[in-house]
C-alpha cells in the first residue's frame, strides 16, 4: 500500500509500518493519524498477515509526538476532533485481534509514547526515550496518555511523568514495566519479527482471545478516555497553550500564568 507519511511493507506474513517523517522526528500530523488508521484496517483485513510492527523512520525518533506546528493554531473544536481521531485509531490498534508490536527506535514522546502504549508489546532500542511532555506546552495528553500510562507503570510513576514532563530512558522504562525488552538498535526489527513469527505458529483463535481478554482487564477505566478528549479540547482555549506552543516553535522556555 502507498501512503504519504508511512511505509507499509509486508514480508513473510509480517507487516512493518514505518512512520516516515524523519525531518520532523516522525511527528504525527492529522494526515499521518488517518493513514495509520487505514493501514491498521488493511492489516486486519489481510488474512495472510499475522502480525504488525510499528516503528519510526531513522535512528533518532520513534515518534516525537503530535505535530506541534500543525496544532498550534487549532481551536478547541479542532482539538477535540484531533483527540477523537487519535483515540479511534489507537483503540483500533489496541483492540486488534492480531498482535501489534511497537519497535521503539528512539524518542517516543507525547503521541509517540501513546502510540507505543496502544500496541500489545513494546520492544525498545538502547537509545529509546519515553515521555509525555505535553505539560511543557501548557496542555495535556490527548491520545490516551493519561489513562494508558497509569495502566502500564502505575499511579505514582505515571503522575510524576505526566506532571514533570520528564523522560524515562530505556532501562528505566523496562524497570517500570513500560517495555518488555531492550535490544541493540540493529537487532530491533529482527527481534520483533522473531516474536511475531513465534506467535504466528499459535492458534489464531487463542491469540485473538488473549488479546481481547488482556484488554478486558481495563474495561472499567474507559470513562477516562472521554474525559481526556474534552479536557484536551478545553486546553486549546487558554493563554498557557498559546504560550507553550509558541515557546516550543520559537525554541525558548515557556512562561505560564495559569490563564
Ligand atoms: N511536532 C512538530 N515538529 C517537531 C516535533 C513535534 N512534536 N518534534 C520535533 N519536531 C521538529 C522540530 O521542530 C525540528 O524541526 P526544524 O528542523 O524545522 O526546526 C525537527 O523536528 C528536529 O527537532 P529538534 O528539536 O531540532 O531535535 P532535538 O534533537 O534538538 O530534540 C526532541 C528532539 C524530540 C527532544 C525535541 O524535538 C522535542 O522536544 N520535540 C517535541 C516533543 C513534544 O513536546 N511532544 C509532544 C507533543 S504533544
Amino acid at each position: 500500500m502507498e501512503f504519504q507519511n508511512l511505509l507499509y511493507e509486508v514480508e513473510a506474513g509480517i507487516c512493518t509500518l514505518t512512520i516516515n517523517r524523519p525531518d520532523k522526528m516522525n511527528a504525527l500530523n492529522q494526515e499521518t493519524i488517518s493513514e495509520i488508521g487505514q493501514a491498521v484496517q488493511a492489516f486486519e483485513e489481510d488474512e495472510s498477515i499475522k502480525g504488525m510492527i510499528i516503528t519510526g523512520s531513522g535512528i533518532k525518533a520513534f515518534v516525537a509526538g503530535a505535530d506541534i506546528a500543525e496544532f498550534s493554531s487549532f481551536s478547541p473544536g479542532q482539538a477535540e476532533k484531533m483527540a477523537q481521531n487519535g483515540h479511534r485509531v489507537f483503540n483500533e490498534i489496541e483492540n486488534c485481534f492480531k498482535p501489534v508490536i511497537a519497535a521503539v527506535n528512539g524518542f517516543a514522546l507525547g503521541g509517540g509514547c501513546e502510540l507505543a502504549m496502544s500496541c500489545h508489546i513494546r520492544i525498545a532500542s538502547e537509545n529509546a526515550r519515553f515521555g509525555q511532555p505535553e505539560i511543557n506546552l501548557g496542555i495535556i495528553p490527548g491520545y490516551g496518555g493519561t489513562q494508558r500510562l497509569v495502566r502500564h507503570i502505575g499511579y505514582a510513576r505515571a503522575t510524576e511523568m505526566l506532571l514533570t514532563g520528564d523522560m524515562l530512558n530505556a532501562a528505566d522504562a523496562k524497570e517500570a514495566g513500560l517495555i518488555s525488552r531492550i535490544v541493540m538498535q540493529e537487532e530491533l526489527l529482527n527481534t520483533c519479527r522473531e516474536i511475531l513469527t513465534k506467535i504466528a505458529q499459535k492458534s489464531p483463535l487463542a491469540v485473538a482471545q488473549i488479546l481481547k481478554l488482556v484488554n478486558r482487564y481495563y474495561d472499567a477505566e474507559q470513562g477516562g478516555f472521554e474525559t481526556e478528549i474534552s479536557e484536551f479540547a478545553d486546553c486549546f482555549d487558554t493563554e498557557d497553550f498559546k504560550e507553550g506552543v509558541s515557546a516550543f516553535l520559537e525554541k525558548r522556555k515557556a512562561q505560564f500564568t495559569g490563564r
